[in-house]
């Protein structure tokens, strides 16, 4: 947090706030005011303390959190705190949290009963809650009640007004709780930090209104809200003018993007608008709903030259009677309709997908349908779950729940196949050379340097920190299960 430049359009406008004054009504003037006040409080800790104050962001969950938590890490590095990488340490904690499976949830609980213990050794620790578990009634309730040395606790809805939140915390010598069930506002330009500087995630929509009976992001997340083009357009200008190369557009069902604003635009149409801007070379995009994947962005994945080769279209059921019960509205014929037009317009295509074993309901021969779509398709990639009910979806209270063991053997069965079919899959671009995305410096072996191809898979090879953020040519020499060993190619 600490090691990026205060961002300087902001800082003119700290200058000239009063800090003192009315508070700003208008977004996100408002947030910046709490800036403000919130630095003024770390600046006289530090003071007493004697040294700089540190935070520390978890992240629990999906790719869109990742993204929320650097909106967290920009506003606690706008406030003055430093980055301390052991959460154990630091003098802020925030634990931005996931609900999607019941063992998201006791995976927190158990890291913060740890956490609490931290804090005994130092008292003036300060811990807050976000995300998409904080949105349920019975996790705020028994948090209140176990865990009273929890400080603050927001959810998804305002996490914008985080400045706020932490001012008001700052302030208060209680735990400050603010929920909201739901919202219709999108706040633009609230300060972000980004893990990396050639890449980042930009968010295009929020929320869902697909209500798959299994799933809790749309009570959680609320109703689908796109982004204006245009401000998701000025977000991508200035990350190709700050050297990010490659942009990965979030939302939990980006083919559904645009339908409901004032002045509708399909996907397709904005991923044409983001492949005209110069800098970006790479486009990446996650979710895809198979019922609203169009004919239109096949076209343009097609023809673009800066869309990656890989596209993650969960399937959740290979049976269509179960995918009816999930009310994912498509069936199995459907989607594999749909996988082969794309592979029809995009060859080189990478496909991965999401798989639910165990919904209620299903049967052997159910299973073995998915088994057999698994086995067409032959996914690059496949992230396989055991069904968990969630309170409050409609699949919780149905009928002929799986019996665990049951689920657990349909799972064992289950991966046993995908990652045989894409460990073969991986190693058929053997020998080939692949533009790769330098990212790191390889966490084993620091003569290497790990770089990502466009069709998602990791390579390895001989290289130095001057190339991380570079794009260069790769000769893929051996697979290793789900990666490569490669060397660079001298002059492309
Ligand atoms: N149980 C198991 N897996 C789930 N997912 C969503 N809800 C549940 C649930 N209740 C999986 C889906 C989704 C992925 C992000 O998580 O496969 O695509
Ligand atoms: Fe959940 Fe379905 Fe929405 Fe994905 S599309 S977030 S699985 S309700």
């Amino acid at each position: 947090m600490c090691d990026t430049k205060k961002n300087r359009g902001l800082e003119e406008i700290l200058y000239v706030i009063d800090e003192n004054g009315p508070v700003p009504e208008q977004e996100p003037m408002r947030q910046y005011y709490f800036i403000k006040k919130a630095r003024q409080y770390v600046e006289q800790q530090e003071k007493q303390a004697g040294r700089p104050l540190s935070a520390h962001v978890t992240t629990f969950g999906c790719q869109m959190n990742a993204r929320d938590s650097e909106k967290l890490a920009g506003i606690l590095s706008e406030v003055g705190y430093i980055e301390e990488p052991d959460e154990k340490k630091a003098d802020f904690v925030i634990f931005n949290t996931c609900t999607v499976r019941e063992n998201a949830n006791q995976r927190l609980y158990g890291r913060l009963g740890q956490l609490g213990r931290a804090k005994r050794q130092n008292p003036d620790m300060k811990i807050a809650l976000c995300g998409c578990m904080m949105q349920e009634l019975e996790v705020v309730e028994k948090l209140k009640k176990s865990y009273p040395f929890v400080d603050l606790i927001f959810g998804t809805h305002n996490l914008y007004k985080f400045a706020e939140l932490l001012s008001t915390s700052q302030e208060s010598g209680r735990m400050v709780i603010d929920i909201w069930k739901d919202t219709d506002k999108i706040v633009e330009e609230i300060p972000s930090e980004r893990k990396y500087p050639f890449k980042s995630g930009v968010n295009i929509m929020f929320g869902c209104n697909n209500f798959c009976s299994y799933c809790i992001v749309p009570y959680v997340r609320g109703r689908e809200r796109s982004r204006e083009p245009a401000d998701i357009i000025r977000e991508i200008d200035r990350l190709a003018a700050d050297g990010v190369v490659e942009i990965m557009l979030l939302g939990q069902n980006v083919n559904s993007y645009g339908k409901n604003l004032a002045h509708p635009i399909s996907f397709a149409k904005l991923l044409t608008e983001i492949e005209k801007i110069d800098g970006i070379q790479r486009i990446r995009f996650m979710t895809s709903h198979p019922k609203d994947l169009s004919k239109e962005l096949i076209t343009v994945m097609g023809q673009s030259k800066k869309i990656c080769r890989h596209l993650h279209l969960p399937i959740q059921s290979g049976s269509t009677r179960i995918l009816e019960k999930m009310n994912r509205r498509y069936t199995k014929e459907q989607y594999l309709d749909l996988v082969e037009s794309i592979r029809r317009a995009v060859p080189d295509i990478s496909l991965t997908t999401d798989i639910i074993v165990g919904f209620p309901g299903e049967t052997e021969e159910d299973f073995q349908e998915t088994l057999d779509v698994v086995r067409k398709v032959r996914y690059d990639a496949a992230f396989t779950f055991q069904y968990s009910k969630r309170t409050g979806t409609p699949a919780a209270v149905m009928e002929e729940q799986v019996p665990p063991e049951v689920v657990k053997e349909r799972f064992e069965r289950l991966l046993t196949e995908v990652q045989s079919i894409s460990a073969e899959a991986c190693k058929i671009h053997t020998g080939s050379i692949q533009e790769v995305l330098v990212e790191s410096v390889n966490e084993h072996d620091a003569s290497l340097v790990t770089g990502r191809m466009s069709n998602n898979l990791l390579v390895h090879f001989p290289g130095d920190t001057s190339l991380i953020g570079t794009l260069i040519p790769v000769r893929l020499k051996e697979c290793r299960g789900f990666y490569y060993i490669g060397e660079a190619v001298e002059n492309g």
